[in-house]
């Protein structure tokens, strides 16, 4: 029996305008970073894609050279789209980046058209797609003219490859200078994904945060849970099915330097007495005065996805609480 999407799907997702674009995103937004390529469950990926959408998360971001091996999370999303979800395409934001290295050679990597149109390509192709809610390009490159990298995405979006632009990693100053390319070109530039947690506040010492709000840009927040350390897994030991064992890539033990742990473990108790997991704090917490437009999590199992979901309705944090985490996380 083909997958059936729960009727109560959007009974309680918000979905804030991203900028002053009229798409709207789900408050909550799941990634295919981790989990989805060849050495993930396709069972497990398809549970945790239908979890999320029952719960009314439309938006799922992937990139070209999510894997591992670069490329086989789009393939498994392919699978996932054509298998189960091809009923529900118009109800889906799906995204794709290219920027970092994806295949051998001078053009398969960085900022230039050539590399970046090739990667769109091969990503519709992946994903057995006519075309992409949003085109990121993944990463700043200091060698390739900005002008360049935003004409191509201009180009994948006039040639109904990707209904929408977007720019990843990219700091206030050049996101700036990107915003004011895109649009002389007429270009719908709508959102900045960048990394930011409670662990990470470079986005607010940057002026990037508070750029994005005041000229009505959106921002998607990454790596909401610094990977998993902003929960309460890592306090006593580290698990067997935790992403430092499974897939130590991005993630490893030597991150979890006692200082990190005493800040976890602070962390933690402030968010038992706010009711929350520190998961729940977390995202609550990248959610909390509206400026950003969705935070995008990770997951290995379902049941994190429906944890997760419980912060929708409990964003609210009070100045003390807030002065609190400062303490313990300041922006820095
Ligand atoms: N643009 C970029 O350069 C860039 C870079 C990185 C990520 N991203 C995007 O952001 C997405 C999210 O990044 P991320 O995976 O690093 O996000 P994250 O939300 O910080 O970490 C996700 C991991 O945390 C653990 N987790 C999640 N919910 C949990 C819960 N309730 N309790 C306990 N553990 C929980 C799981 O790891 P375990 O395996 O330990 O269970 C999960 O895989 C990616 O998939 C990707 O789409 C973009």
């Amino acid at each position: 029996m083909p997958y059936t999407a729960s009727n109560n799907r959007y009974a309680t997702m918000p979905y804030p305008r991203s900028g002053n674009s009229g798409l709207k995103l789900p408050a909550l937004s799941l990634g295919l970073w981790h989990n989805f390529g060849s050495n993930g469950d396709y069972e497990n990926m398809k549970a945790m894609c239908f979890t999320a959408f029952d719960h009314g998360i439309t938006h799922f971001d992937l990139a070209n050279n999510y894997g591992p091996e670069p490329g086989s999370a789009e393939r498994n999303f392919g699978r996932i789209l054509r298998e189960e979800l091809s009923a529900y395409r118009d109800e889906l934001v799906i995204s794709t980046k290219a920027g970092y290295t994806m295949w051998d050679g001078p053009y398969g990597d960085w900022g230039s058209r050539k590399y970046l149109l090739a990667s769109l390509d091969q990503s519709l192709q992946r994903m057995g797609l006519d075309y992409v809610d949003i085109f990121y390009h993944h990463r700043m490159d200091p060698n390739t003219p900005l002008e360049e990298s935003m004409m191509a995405l201009d180009t994948a979006v006039k040639s109904g490859k990707a209904l929408y632009a977007g720019i990843s990693n990219y700091d206030r100053e050049h996101t700036q200078r990107a915003m004011e390319i895109l649009k002389d070109l007429k270009c719908p530039f709508i959102i900045n994904q960048s990394r930011y947690s409670i662990f990470d506040r470079h986005i607010e010492t940057d002026g990037l945060k508070a750029f994005a709000a005041q000229n009505r840009c959106g921002i998607i927040a990454f790596s909401p849970l610094a990977q998993g350390l902003l929960t309460d897994k890592y306090l006593k030991g580290i698990p067997e099915d935790s992403r430092i064992k499974t897939d130590g890539r991005f993630l490893h033990a030597e991150q979890l330097t006692s200082e990190k742990l005493a800040q976890i473990t602070a962390l933690n108790e402030l968010a038992k007495s706010r009711g929350q997991s520190l998961a729940q704090m977390a995202l609550s917490w990248i959610l909390r005065d509206g400026e950003v437009t969705s935070v995008l999590i990770g997951a290995s199992k379902p049941e994190q996805i429906l944890e997760n979901l419980k912060i929708i309705g409990h964003t609210a944090f009070t100045e003390e609480e807030l002065r609190a985490i400062d303490a313990i996380s300041p922006a820095k």
